[in-house]
């Protein structure tokens, strides 16, 4: 039996595929698989309603907990690609994963998606999927098929095109981010209309303060409550997307080159990223703290690429885990005007005393005093003093000539 797993959400794109997969590739049985990341409930009543006008046999999984349990790796790495907390980029290798792990336990011999050839995804897919030795059927990048000839194609074959199918946005959301591209967002000098944003509200005057407690770097607690990752993530959207926490308008580099402007709404994950380089600023040395930021963009840019599970990423995560021993403690953050700012941070591990930076302190620490610096102060700019540039006659203080 030819039987191929397709990652179906009810959209037109799939729903073509399921037909296609039928006619063209000569596959006698097509199961659609949807992967619960926090997906609206209504996308999942689309999905079952559509797999059932088209007799699709649709599994779906929930894989939340998984989702969640990423998205909190990535605010240890403090991960965000061009100012993108990485929403669809988490989700797509815990979606190929579960889809991978169905079609073998129904023991497909194909897998199968809806991507374009132009997007990210199609990459993060099948990163995961082209070692299982199953074959990969990608019909609408394959067949080079565009929205306009979908739309004909359900038509004459008598498929559904639900609402939504053809909105003006390209939507996609996680428990994570919304993302909304297409329409006239792709022109990058439009103002993006205030009818995108779902999660996040205008940034009003009002304000409020949240405490976040962090365990070995993993927010543990939101003003005193103690959360599991999923309800931690969807209860600060909630709190903070009222105050206009978390959007985002990039022009963003995706992985074949093309530059595409993209828009997203992400209160968690910016409160979350917020608090936690708030915290790890008292905890970690200035080396670790200045090191940390290239493993951190290493972090994000594997993480773009959908490279969660490579050997790379591995050893980034083994530098981040010795260094979040320490980001225990807790960030209050003030909400406020689209920002959430930390205003407040305390830890055990502080790498600091109030009394040796205090002006009102005479001594700094231990047996070191203020007069120890005397000696430090005679070298300090040594070479800048020796050297040539400062013995001309005039020393320039700014190069601007305008
Ligand atoms: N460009 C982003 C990425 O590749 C998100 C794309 C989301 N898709 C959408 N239909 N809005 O990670």
């Amino acid at each position: 039996m030819n039987r191929v797993a397709l990652a179906f959400s009810g959209g037109l794109d799939t729903t073509v595929c399921v037909s296609i997969l039928k006619e063209e590739y000569g596959y006698e049985d097509v199961i659609g698989v949807s992967v619960n990341v926090g997906q609206p409930k209504n996308e999942f009543e689309q999905a079952k309603e559509t797999a059932k006008e088209i007799s699709l046999d649709l599994k779906i999984l929930d894989a939340r907990t998984d989702f969640a349990n990423l998205c909190l790796d990535s605010v240890r790495a403090n991960a965000s690609y061009q100012g993108y907390p990485l929403g669809t980029a988490l989700a797509r290798p815990i979606i190929a994963k579960a889809i991978l792990e169905e079609a073998k336990k129904t023991k497909c011999n194909a897998l199968a998606h809806g991507c374009t050839g132009k997007g990210n995804d199609q990459l993060r897919f099948e990163a995961i999927w082209r070692g299982s030795g199953l074959e990969i059927a990608a019909p609408i990048r394959d067949l080079g098929l565009t929205r306009t000839w979908e739309i004909q194609y359900a038509k004459e074959n008598n498929l559904p095109i639900k609402s939504g199918n053809d909105g003006i946005w390209s939507i996609d959301t996680n428990l994570w981010s919304r993302s909304i591209e297409g329409g006239e967002l792709e022109d990058p000098s439009t103002i993006p209309p205030s009818s995108i944003y779902e999660w996040t509200q205008s940034p009003s005057s009002e304000s409020k303060l949240v405490t976040i407690e962090f365990d070995e770097g993993y927010p543990v607690a939101v003003d005193g409550t103690n959360y599991s990752p999923v309800e931690l993530i969807d209860h600060l959207n909630t709190l903070c997307g009222p105050f206009g926490v978390g959007r985002t308008d990039v022009m963003e580099d995706r992985i074949l080159g093309l530059k595409v402007r993209e828009n997203y709404e992400h209160p968690a994950a910016t409160a979350l990223l917020n608090a936690h380089s708030a915290l790890e600023d008292l905890v970690l040395t200035k080396e670790e703290r200045k090191f940390k930021i290239s493993v951190d963009d290493a972090w994000a840019e594997q993480a773009y690429l959908g490279l969660i599970y490579s050997p790379f990423m591995e050893a980034l995560n083994g530098f981040i885990s010795t260094t979040q021993k320490r980001v225990t403690g807790s960030v209050t953050l003030d909400l406020q005007g689209g920002h959430a700012r930390a205003v407040s941070r305390e830890s055990p591990y502080a790498v600091h005393s109030a009394s040796a930076a205090s002006f009102n302190t005479p001594g700094v620490i231990d047996d070191i005093t203020q007069s120890d610096a005397i000696g430090v102060a005679k070298y300090h700019g040594l070479q800048e003093r020796m050297s040539s540039a400062l013995f001309d006659s005039e020393i320039p203080t700014t190069q601007n000539k305008k």
